[in-house]
């Protein structure tokens, strides 16, 4: 009745986790900022609807919001409008993108742990997902001998996530040049998805974005806006990619949606302090959840150097799935770190966009809950 493809994809277990979940839990479960859009976007959201930007708009997005988008990364990469292609949200700009490089058989590297998008998204796409760890003991990012071993002729693509959802990693500039000339030596494209590109807490942000001809810069409005429900999202990469790409996002969605872009414009050109002070609360909220977790027994976290997302180890005799579920129950939401993949297996994810009393709160619940196991 149903497509193979269909069948072999899955929907992620998280969900049967928070309807556990009571009315009135403590978040700590959620990828999005707890903040609204910035005032001026919400204005112009308004206004547009009332201008009457209502209706399709061009294909590939505004042309004074791709040319603004290509302004704003023009430092990085020598870039225009056409380099640009606007998306609904970032998750459409990954599949359009694996949909339109991905030949069946096709091999694309993608890490484990990792956001939940990569893997359905290369097999719907006909290609062969393979994995490769980034784990805590190497600060979350890959070692270049775990690619290497995986690299083989039929390897098409590497997609890469930093700032890192779910562990909270970021690349250095030795990373990136390992990752740069492994993709090099062997032709491979690089698919960087950089959502939390401008969530970064020590040094400012580092992107494949000019550093490699074969390309794909994804990002979003989501995060850097607070606009997840909006589902606004860029490509960047070079000409023939964007308009091989822009056929696939024509077929499936026609245009980005007329009045978001009207009100992303408006966000890009005087919203950027908004972006700022949402990184400085999180980074207390960081300090915060850090110097928490860090104190408990049996707990292990990295210091998060991006993203809003610490990834603590459990050092204990459980299985952290099943202190997920009792955390749950207790009224506090986290995520099990396997939920991303096998090499999160020993992990839980704490999400820190959420207020400081909630983030005190719920790091007592946890570790209480942690004392059963103990
Ligand atoms: C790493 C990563 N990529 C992509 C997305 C999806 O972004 P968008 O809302 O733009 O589709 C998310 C959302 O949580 C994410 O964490």
């Amino acid at each position: 009745m149903f497509s193979k493809r269909v069948a072999s994809i899955e929907l992620s277990g998280i969900r049967k986790i928070f309807d556990m979940a009571q009315g009135d839990a403590i978040n700590l479960g959620l990828g999005e900022p707890d903040f609204q859009p910035p005032p001026e976007a919400l204005e112009a959201i308004r206004e547009a609807v009332e201008k009457g930007y209502n209706k399709y708009g061009p294909s590939k997005g505004f042309p004074q919001l791709r040319e603004a988008l290509a302004e704003k990364f023009t430092k990085y990469a020598d870039i225009s409008a056409d380099n640009v292609l606007v998306t609904v949200g970032a998750t459409e700009g990954m599949l359009a993108t694996l949909l339109s490089v991905i030949n069946p058989g096709d091999e694309v590297l993608y890490p484990d742990p990792g956001f939940v998008l990569y893997k359905p998204h290369t097999i719907i796409s006909g290609g062969k997902p393979v994995d490769y760890p980034i784990l805590q003991e190497n600060d979350f990012v890959p070692s270049q001998e775990d690619l290497e071993n995986r690299i083989t002729k039929k390897t098409k693509a590497i997609i890469v996530n930093y700032p890192n959802n779910p562990t909270g990693g970021v690349l250095d500039d030795s990373h990136l040049k390992m990752i740069v000339d492994l993709a090099e030596d062997n032709d491979l494209l690089i698919i960087s998805d950089e959502v939390y590109f401008n969530i970064t807490y020590e040094n400012k942000p580092k992107t494949f974005l000019g550093k490699y001809e074969k390309v794909i810069f994804i990002n979003s409005f989501s995060k850097e806006f607070a606009m997840t429900g909006w589902r606004l999202g860029y490509l960047i990469a070079p000409k023939e990619y964007i308009e091989q790409i822009g056929k696939i996002h024509y077929y499936t969605v026609a245009c980005p949606q007329s009045p978001i872009e009207y009100a992303a414009l408006v966000a890009l050109e005087k919203s950027h302090y908004y972006s700022l002070m949402m990184v400085e609360k999180f980074r207390k909220r960081r300090d915060l959840i850090y110097e928490l977790l860090n104190k408990m027994d049996g707990v292990n976290p990295n210091l998060p150097k991006g993203a809003f997302y610490i990834f603590p180890r459990i050092e204990l005799d459980a299985d952290p799935m099943d202190i997920v579920k009792d955390t749950v129950k207790n009224g506090v939401l986290c995520t099990p770190g396997e939920a991303f993949g096998t090499a999160g297996k020993k992990h839980i994810r704490f999400s820190y966009a959420a207020s400081e009393d909630d983030i005190i709160k719920g790091m007592k619940i946890f570790d209480s809950v942690l004392d059963k196991y103990r």
